[in-house]
């Protein structure tokens, strides 16, 4: 246990960690020293811990419990605690793009936008583990921003008023089946804190995210619309609160989710390999804000640990 190491990504973000063997049970002693780290680092990179779905499900019930894939998509019929992501070779676009990739004529991106995961339901997954199977010679990377320092860099006065603020999140496109816990797949609604207390560490985070966050509560539209365009502005902008993932075939990537929002893969237009991840959560509390508004259902039920 001595062995591990924690080689910072940045001086604020995430960290590769060797010296640790995920692929066997880890002793209490070892997920203890890994979630302080988790804590600290908010993202760790774990390299060549080549395993399968049943191991990376029983080291995300480890770390708390693993919920079902996914609020609304279906995991794997074997492993229903398993989110299998597949850019296929035939992507709509591909040819073209990885041809001519600067051409102005074809989307530059595929799935970049900034979020967090799952914050369309009450309790949102609190670490997310993410395992690379199948991965481009290069492209594909993931980014994380650090939303303590994001909070951190803004004004008092401009914090002092965030704090008073709640966010409407919400996922409209339900699943027709139910989910793999059995329970109903959408639509989910929650009004969450815009500023988040960290339940372990009492940091506060700015909780914004671009694809679920709606509006904030109380605000004319238009004012609600020109905060969150400053506000996400400033989470994509300062790439001094990010760090950049760089995968391979059995990279594991662990990560905060109540304290790191992501992106990725940035540049899925952009190489014409495959690129598969398998992902897991672990189960989540209703976020606390620093004046002590607890997230609320607005429709849906809380999304719990399989067993
Ligand atoms: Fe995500």
């Amino acid at each position: 246990m001595s062995d591990i190491s924690f080689r910072p990504l940045t001086p604020i973000t995430g960290a590769e960690v060797t010296g640790v063997d995920l692929t066997a049970d880890l002793p209490s002693t070892v997920v203890a020293r890994l979630r302080e780290a988790l804590l600290r680092h908010k993202v760790l990179v774990f390299r060549n811990q080549p395993m399968d779905d049943e191991r990376h499900v029983a080291l995300t019930d480890a770390f708390g419990g693993a919920t079902a894939a996914h609020p609304i998509v279906k995991g794997l019929p074997e492993a229903p605690a398993v989110l299998r992501t597949v850019l296929s070779e035939d992507r709509p676009g591909l040819k073209e793009s990885v041809a001519n990739p600067l051409s102005a004529s074809v989307p530059r991106r595929i799935r970049t936008e900034w979020h967090i995961d799952s914050t369309f339901v009450v309790n949102p997954t609190s670490i997310t583990i993410l395992r690379g199977l199948e991965i481009p010679e290069a492209g594909g990377d993931t980014l994380f921003a650090n939303l303590e320092a994001l909070y951190a860099g803004l004004s008092p006065s401009l914090r002092g008023y965030l704090d008073t603020l709640q966010a409407i999140h919400s996922r409209h496109n339900p699943s027709p089946q139910p989910n793999s816990d059995g329970k109903p797949a959408g639509p989910f609604a929650a009004l969450h804190p815009l500023v988040s207390v960290h339940p372990e560490t009492g940091e506060r985070s700015l909780y914004v995210s671009t694809v679920f966050l709606q509006s904030i509560r109380g605000l004319k539209p238009r004012e609600s619309q020109a905060l969150l365009d400053f506000l996400l502005d400033e989470l994509a902008g300062r790439d001094e609160i990010h760090a950049r993932v760089r995968w391979e075939k059995d990279t594991l990537v662990m990560w905060d989710n109540r304290s790191v929002a992501h992106a990725g893969p940035v540049d899925g237009l952009m190489f014409g390999e495959e690129r598969i991840v398998h992902r897991t959560t672990v189960v989540g509390d209703a976020l606390s804000g620093p004046h002590g508004f607890g997230s609320r259902s607005l429709m849906g039920g809380r999304f719990e640990a399989l067993t």
